[in-house]
């Protein structure tokens, strides 16, 4: 089983700002959706909604304390753990790497369990209200770097765990 992180973020770390995205980059979406398509995503409650609807041909899986949650075309989850479990438990459907999607809670509470961190990076400052980690070039080294210029520069990378034994 592989453990990635799909995220977006700018200069400054900012990945959200009022339950929405800040910018609009399509060529950005359109990684995102080749990327993920035919796979197991994990999101938390609010990037649920953000989104507004389950993301067709993926398994959607919504992590959130409140129990009576039960939107249709999602599997809710109260833990993390429990969201791993059940994509695990369908890698012969949806194979086996597994995508966390967001947002800032779901993604600190996981950084230190996952194996790669696809980060487009904007090359550019927002103001917002949800932040990504760092990551940390002790334990992450970037494998893959792909630059864009339009709508605003932007980069596609690719982190990967370092074997630390
Ligand atoms: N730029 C990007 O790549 C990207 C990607 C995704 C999202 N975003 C942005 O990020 C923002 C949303 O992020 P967010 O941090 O506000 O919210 P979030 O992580 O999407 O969702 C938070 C909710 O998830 C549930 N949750 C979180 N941790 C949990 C845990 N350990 N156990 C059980 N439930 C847990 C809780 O739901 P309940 O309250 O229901 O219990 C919590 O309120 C939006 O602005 C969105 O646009 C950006």
């Amino acid at each position: 089983m592989i453990l990635s992180h799909i995220v977006a973020a700018s200069e400054n770390d900012v990945i959200g700002v009022n339950n929405d995205l800040p910018w609009d980059i399509p060529e950005d979406l359109k990684f995102f959706r080749e990327k993920t398509k035919g796979k197991a995503l994990i999101m938390g409650r609010k990037t649920f909604e953000s989104v507004g609807h389950p993301l067709p041909k993926r398994l959607n899986v919504v992590v959130s304390r409140q129990k009576d949650y039960h939107p249709e075309g999602a599997v809710v989850v109260p833990s993390v753990d429990e969201a791993i479990q059940i994509c695990e438990s369908k890698i012969s459907e949806y194979g086996d790497e597994i995508f966390i999607i967001g947002g800032g809670q779901i993604f600190r509470d996981t950084i230190n369990m996952v194996d790669i961190i696809y980060l487009t990076r904007i090359h550019k400052k927002y103001d917002g209200d949800i932040k990504y980690p760092n990551v940390n070039p002790l334990l992450f080294e970037q494998i893959e770097r792909r630059d864009r210029k339009e709508p605003v520069p932007f980069s596609f990378l690719t982190y990967k765990r370092k074997n630390t034994f």
